[in-house]
């Protein structure tokens, strides 16, 4: 195979095309309908295995799922960061709704207009203090910032969660904002709005259900919480082994363990599996993707794809039925669900809401990048020619915005025809795409612009480094992969994807050089 492909990649290197041009169509600011039936039916890519591909709610239940208020809120500080009087002054504020179906909203008459209410719609939080990845006593408590790792702004901040106000006298720790996953604290403090998050969500989560005997008899009710929850996130119980089973297999403490496992970057999110997460993506730049998620799950076609996508991903697909599994049925125990059930269903965003958030997507710029177009990395690009690394991560967005169907996945004869797909796999696991809730067969080629700020490379994020990801050691089967390593792991071989694997040293350097002034 390794051959083979090698072969393939460089037989196209002199076809490639000079840079194509993305052409930006004129943005008419009027949201377009998010929920209609066609367009939802046909959005995603069918699953490895069709029997489970979801079907979603339709739009009449759609509609009828109340819109969340959005209210103004606050930032949470760090202990010792906080300024004096802060939580007694928030206590005193009047609860302010920013937007809401009932008449208030922001001005929306220019294009930057909405670009700054989708700004807000990115910040704004779904769940409060009740839910149970971080809790308002949590950011309040320096234990928590050790055992989770989490990084604090410059400004003393913590710009992952905000506090709200809903009722005069109570604050909430708000949470589950799209930048509760999508925003970075940098090394220098500083924080980049869509950049891959690193919010640590499953320490957190760890830290949330971290076994504690004092308290004989919560142990079991935590526990059981526990189980129920990952049992919503990940099971896909139409295949067998059903990636759940290996869960169920291990005591809560190993259960625990196995969330505080995983890196700040990386995400056991719902529709993939504990032992299978996925680097958050950079968003900068999402507007030129054709597929969203790692198996590209999701097509995007035009900015209401997009917005689809933020519905789907906030609540509405745990309301679809994959093969008769209903995640929100399981994690609430009701079926049938009925829409207004702000419990069991959640609320939704307005279309106006997130056709705001998307415009707000689509106007983000990379951060100015440190790493200067040298004569080193000018070397590192003319490998990256000779390599055809091109042919797949083809300037100037560095993706051909193709898939590569994953090793042993048969491609369904009709799918050629709709899907952009590449003749060959590049070899890496394929149990992310065969056997989970987003599993569709394929791998994208991900974007790599933008590499210099994010980490945890492949598509479970096992090289923290780019050094990592080129290491010709990580095909091995002793190799000790520096980013996520499932619980238990020790050393195993990250195999696949062997481009720029065989250069020399100096090769490897220049060529990582080049990649950082993407
Ligand atoms: C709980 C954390 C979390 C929250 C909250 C969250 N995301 Fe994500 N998002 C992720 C992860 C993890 C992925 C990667 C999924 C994959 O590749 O399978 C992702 C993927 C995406 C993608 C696909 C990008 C690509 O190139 O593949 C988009 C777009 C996106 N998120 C937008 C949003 C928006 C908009 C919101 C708020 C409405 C949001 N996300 C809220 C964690 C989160
Ligand atoms: C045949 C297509 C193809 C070629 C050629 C190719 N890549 Fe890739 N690349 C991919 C795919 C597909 C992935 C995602 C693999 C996965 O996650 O399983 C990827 C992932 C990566 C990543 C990790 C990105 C991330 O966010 O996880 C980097 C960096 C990268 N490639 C760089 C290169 C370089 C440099 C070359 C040339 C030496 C190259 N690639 C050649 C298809 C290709």
């Amino acid at each position: 195979m390794q051959i083979s492909i090698r072969a393939w990649v460089l037989g196209l290197v002199v076809l490639l095309p000079a840079n194509a041009q993305v052409r930006q169509p004129a943005v008419p600011l009027v949201a377009p309908r998010v929920w209609d039936d066609y367009s939802i039916a046909t959005l995603e890519v069918p699953l490895a295995n069709p029997a489970g591909s979801p079907k979603h709610i339709s739009s009449g239940f759609y509609y009828r799922i109340p819109v969340r208020p959005v209210y103004k809120t606050y930032p949470v500080y760090a202990p010792g960061r906080e300024p004096e009087g802060y939580m007694d002054w928030l206590k005193q504020r009047e609860p302010e709704i920013f937007w809401d179906d009932a008449g208030r909203k922001p001005s929306l008459r220019t294009e930057s207009d909405w670009i700054a209410a989708g700004e807000a719609i990115f910040d704004a939080p779904i769940y409060y203090t009740n839910h149970r990845v971080v809790a308002l006593p949590d950011v309040r408590n320096p234990q928590w910032y050790q055992a989770t790792g989490a990084p604090v702004a410059r400004d003393g901040t913590l710009p992952y969660v905000r506090y709200v106000v809903r009722q005069k006298g109570t604050v909430d720790l708000g949470n589950f904002a799209c930048g509760f996953c999508h925003s970075r604290v940098m090394p220098d403090g500083g924080v980049i709005k869509g950049a891959q998050g690193n919010f640590p969500f499953e320490k957190s989560k760890a830290w949330s259900f971290r076994p504690s005997p004092a308290t004989p008899g919560q142990l079991s009710a935590k526990e059981s919480a526990l189980r129920r929850l990952d049992g919503g996130l990940f099971a896909v119980p139409w295949i067998s082994p059903d990636p759940l089973d290996a869960i169920k297999a291990l005591s809560f403490t190993q259960l625990v363990s196995a969330h505080a496992a995983i890196p700040a970057e990386v995400i056991g999110r719902h529709r993939l599996a504990l032992f299978l997460p996925v680097p958050i993506p950079d968003l900068i730049g999402v507007k030129d993707r054709h597929y969203l998620d790692r198996t590209g799950l999701q097509k995007q076609g035009s900015i209401a794809d997009l917005m689809r996508y933020a519905a789907l991903n906030q609540g509405a697909d745990d309301l679809a039925s994959y093969n008769g599994f209903v995640p929100a049925e399981f994690l609430s125990s009701t079926a049938p669900l009925d829409p207004a059930d702000s419990v069991a269903v959640g609320g939704r965003y307005s279309d106006e809401q997130l056709y705001a958030l998307a415009l707000y997507l689509y106007s983000l710029q990379p951060p100015p990048n440190p790493n200067k177009m040298d004569s080193v990395a000018a070397r590192g690009k003319r490998i990256f020619q000779s390599q055809g690394c091109a042919v797949c991560h083809t300037p100037p967005l560095y993706t051909n915005n193709k898939l590569t169907p994953a090793e042993g996945f048969h491609v369904p004869g009709d799918a050629r025809a709709v899907l952009d797909v590449l003749p060959v796999p590049v070899g890496t696991d394929p149990n992310l795409t065969m056997s989970t809730r987003r599993g569709t067969g394929y791998y994208k080629v991900p974007s790599i612009r933008g590499v210099w700020y994010r980490s945890m490379f492949g598509h479970n994020g096992w090289c923290a480094t780019l050094e990592g990801w080129f290491d010709p050691n990580r095909v091995r089967g002793d190799y000790v992969p520096t980013g996520f390593r499932p619980y238990g792991a020790e050393t195993f071989a990250v195999k696949g994807h062997v481009f720029g694997l065989d250069l020399s040293a100096g090769d490897r350097k220049v060529l990582i050089a080049f990649l950082k002034t993407l």
